[in-house]
């Protein structure tokens, strides 16, 4: 039987209060607007940092992939949404969506497989999971198009940042793996320049262009897999490097000012710069691991600044508007900075 996916009346009219929220909190925030940023919630496990992030009085989260685990095989929607109703009892995750504006993205466990991409079989139906979880209206684009793509502007005039949530799943050809994998930039894959092979596949390409010409001073470009990171062999887009060269470019094309990515998936966190990027230099904040980091990772350097995050964390963009000046903060579970770059909007101008 086809399942009718409707928003029932509470979800529309909480759906309403988050975008009210959204309006109070950016007055609220005066000169100072506060973005965070996370991924992989393992919903199995106590979450004890989402008090941390309500307590940074976010003005709106990104919800970054991985919110659940369901990757098990044999895949299955009841899995997925067992997953999603054990995450409903998370009441610091719950109490962070009913009252601060969000968007959520995905990545591979709560999407399909590990690793997966175009290829996986229950795409469909793991979106509309993660659209009814998080009480996304029925009249929502991303229902009627391809993939969990979107974008958001918030604030008008001189004071407006872009959100965007690029889906690098849905659309996404298979990776090349190595013949002996592990050995160090080659853990499980390697580059592959086949001209055919996409990332976000034509029509993403083409809405994301569209969306870089739209006015705003600083725009968040979220990528549940890393851009800048080149020092291994996990997912990334130099596993297609054509198409980490055609987001260059397209930012570049569209003279898109005031860019900065955030990404997910690795369970690490970490501040990447590339100076020849955008045409000006393009900075990354990678945040993963809200309930489980990698304690051992090592990673080669290359477009890496400092260290590797290994504890369990969050990031916060800080747009201060008076100083025209961006944080790209991490922090740990009680809150406390473990690494942190402050850059000038100016520096985000070509
Ligand atoms: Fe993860």
């Amino acid at each position: 039987m086809k399942r009718r996916h409707i928003i029932p009346a509470t979800a529309a009219v909480l759906y309403a209060a988050s975008q009210a929220a959204q309006a109070q909190s950016l007055q609220r925030g005066g000169d100072m607007w506060r973005l965070t940023v996370g991924s992989c919630a393992n919903q199995k496990i106590a979450q004890p940092i989402w008090q941390t992030i309500l307590s940074d009085k976010p003005d709106f989260h990104i919800f970054g992939g991985d919110n659940v685990y369901a990757s098990d095989r044999p895949w299955s929607l009841a899995q997925l949404q067992e997953a999603y109703a054990l995450a409903a009892k998370q009441e610091g995750m719950a109490q962070l969506m009913r009252s601060v504006p969000f968007m959520a993205m995905w990545d591979d466990h709560d999407y399909g497989f590990n690793d997966s991409g175009a290829e996986f079989e229950g795409k469909q139906a793991a979106k509309l999971a993660l659209l009814d979880f998080f009480k996304y209206p029925e009249n929502h684009a991303t229902r009627t198009r391809e993939g969990l793509y979107d974008a958001r502007i918030l604030g008008e005039g001189q004071r407006r940042i872009q959100i965007i949530t690029l889906d690098t799943r849905w659309f996404r050809s298979t990776l090349s793996r190595p013949l002996i994998p592990g050995l160090p930039g080659q853990e499980r894959y390697i580059p592959d320049s086949s001209p055919e092979k996409t990332m976000l596949g034509e029509a993403q390409w083409q809405w994301l262009e569209a969306q870089l010409k739209i006015p705003a001073q600083i725009r968040l470009i979220y990528s549940g897999i890393q851009v800048l990171a080149l020092g291994h062999g996990w997912e990334r887009w130099g596993n297609l490097p054509l198409e980490r060269q055609r987001l260059l470019d397209t930012i570049a094309r569209t003279k898109a000012q005031g860019v900065i990515l955030l990404s997910g998936d690795r369970h690490i966190g970490a501040l990447y710069k590339e100076n020849i990027a955008a045409p000006y230099p393009l900075w990354e904040m990678t945040s993963s691991g809200l309930t489980h980091a990698w304690a051992n990772a090592s990673e080669a350097g290359p477009n890496r600044i400092g260290q590797l995050v290994r504890a369990n964390h969050y990031g916060l963009v800080a747009v201060n508007w008076a100083k025209s000046e961006v944080q790209l903060q991490l922090k740990d579970t009680q809150g406390r900075s473990l690494h942190a770059i402050t850059i000038p909007m100016k520096d985000l101008q070509s």
